[in-house]
Parts: C-alpha cells; sequence; structure tokens
C-alpha cells in the first residue's frame, strides 16, 4: 500500500526538527491545551497502536500525544500493542519520546501524587511482544539497555522540574510488572530487596522497544499510591485514592510538559 504523502512529509520534518512525542498514560488520556492539527490512524507491521496520533501544538511546539491504554482507557497493561505504538510513532517523524506513567511508590520518597523520573528498570513482565528483531534477520541483534533511559531527555525533564519549581526525584528504579493485579506485599518486599523504587505495568517493553528503534525515551512516573504493603496497614489499595493523587501528580505533569517545550522553543 502507497504510503501517505502527508505521513511521509511527517516524517521528513519530524527528523530534521527532532520532534517530541508524549505518551500519556492513566490520568493522561488526553493532553490539555494541546491544539490539535489532524489525527493519523496508523497501521504498522505489527498490527494497529492504542488509538490514533494526535499532531499537534503546545506552546507552540509540535508534538505528536498517543494514549497508551487507549482514548477511552480501555486496553489493560499487557494487551497494549507497545510494539506498534512505538513504529507508529516513529514512522510519523518522533525522534523522542516523553512517557507518563502512573505507578506505585516502593520507597518512602516516591511519595503519593510525587514525580520520579527514574535511571534505571527492572523487568518483570512475561508473555509480551518485547522486540523487533526476531523474524527475517540477517544477523542477531542484542541492543545496549546499560542506561535504559536516555541521559540527555532525562537531564531536560529534571531541568524543566527545576525551573517549573517542582519537586521531582531525580532517580529511581522502575520495576515493571505484568498486571494487571496489583502486587501481593511479598512481591513488594522482593522488589524492594532488587532495588526497585517504584512500580508500573507498562514501562517494558516500551523502553526497550524506544531503544530498539533509536528513539530517545525516558519516563516521568506519577506515584499514585503507595504499593502494596507501604501504606502503613492492611487496607487494600483503593481505585478511589489512585484517581485522586493522579489529579494531583498529573497536574504537575503538565506543567513539566509546558516548561520542557518552553525551554525548547
Ligand atoms: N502497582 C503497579 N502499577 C501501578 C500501581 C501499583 O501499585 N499504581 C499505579 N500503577
Amino acid at each position: 500500500m502507497p504510503e501517505p504523502a502527508d505521513r511521509q512529509a511527517d516524517r521528513q520534518a519530524g527528523r530534521q526538527a527532532g520532534r517530541l512525542a508524549i505518551i500519556g498514560g492513566t490520568g493522561l488520556a488526553a493532553l490539555e491545551g494541546l491544539e490539535i492539527v489532524r489525527e493519523a490512524r496508523v497501521e504498522t507491521p505489527f498490527g494497529a497502536p492504542s488509538g490514533p496520533l494526535r499532531h499537534g501544538r503546545l506552546h507552540g511546539r509540535e508534538v505528536i500525544f498517543l494514549a497508551r491504554h487507549g482514548p477511552d482507557h480501555t486496553i489493560p497493561p499487557h494487551r497494549i500493542n507497545y510494539r506498534a505504538n512505538l513504529w507508529a510513532l516513529k514512522e510519523c517523524g518522533a525522534t523522542a519520546v516523553v512517557a507518563v506513567a502512573a505507578v506505585g511508590g516502593i520507597t518512602h520518597e516516591a511519595a503519593p501524587t510525587r514525580l520520579v523520573i527514574p535511571d534505571q528498570i527492572i523487568d518483570y513482565t512475561w508473555g509480551r511482544a518485547h522486540t523487533f528483531f526476531e523474524d527475517n534477520l540477517t544477523e542477531v541483534v542484542h541492543i545496549d539497555f546499560t542506561r535504559p533511559y536516555d541521559s540527555a531527555l532525562r537531564r531536560r525533564l529534571i531541568e524543566a522540574a527545576a525551573a517549573a519549581g517542582l519537586d521531582v526525584a531525580r532517580h529511581g528504579t522502575y520495576g515493571a510488572t505484568q498486571g494487571p493485579r496489583l502486587e501481593s506485599a511479598a512481591e513488594i518486599d522482593r522488589m524492594e530487596r532488587d532495588g526497585c523504587t517504584i512500580v508500573g505495568m507498562t514501562g517494558m517493553p516500551e523502553a526497550a522497544l524506544a531503544r530498539e528503534l533509536g528513539l530517545a525515551y525516558a519516563c516521568c512516573a506519577v506515584v499514585a499510591n503507595r504499593a502494596a504493603g507501604r501504606g502503613g496497614s492492611d487496607a487494600p489499595i483503593e481505585m478511589a485514592e489512585i484517581e485522586r493523587n493522579l489529579v494531583q501528580g498529573m497536574a504537575q505533569v503538565r506543567r513539566l510538559l509546558s516548561q520542557l517545550l518552553h525551554q525548547d522553543s
């Protein structure tokens, strides 16, 4: 099928200018203030992404927004087509991706509503399509993943947070679990022994796939709740609490993104 002319133009323009994509997670299904210029429904060799790619302008900068769980938040973490999402973003000219993600806080510092810019990941997921390098290869490929997040993009996020007066944790280890259930207290204990400071369900394979495609990728995590067994009581984690904290957390994410784009312009 011939490629639509606007997609080809997008890709060229995006690569020249260095175009930012934002993947919105739970609590950020739409990007307030984004003037949508166009919505692209992209098919990839790996199937369809979670929804249309929204091309728009935010604070004068071109950005592409994709809701990770779909526009109506109906795709659970283990069913997200991560390959299609990353492929489609690259196809439309993205060169960098800021992944916004709701997480549970394992350590004391990862307190509800706080933002964390993680610098490491441990992958506990299983059975997800996690690589582009498996079929029709001319050679076996092993990407480097020593530093799973792009250092320059992380730095820009941290600087933007400081300029916006936001208190962010500048380091963190994201433990990616399979979901969709939350973890048991013993699983969180094990993750803490492993060195995880936050826990979420979508960080992998997203980060690795971005690296395979050569996209600069960093995560802005929003702590939605204290992780299982970390709340100081045996009380279950309530969705209402998560939602309340995310409203506050995502307001900070918007300030951070707005500052990031101002810095760019
Ligand atoms: N665990 C995993 N993923 C999450 C959590 C959690 O406690 N909170 C928000 N996303």
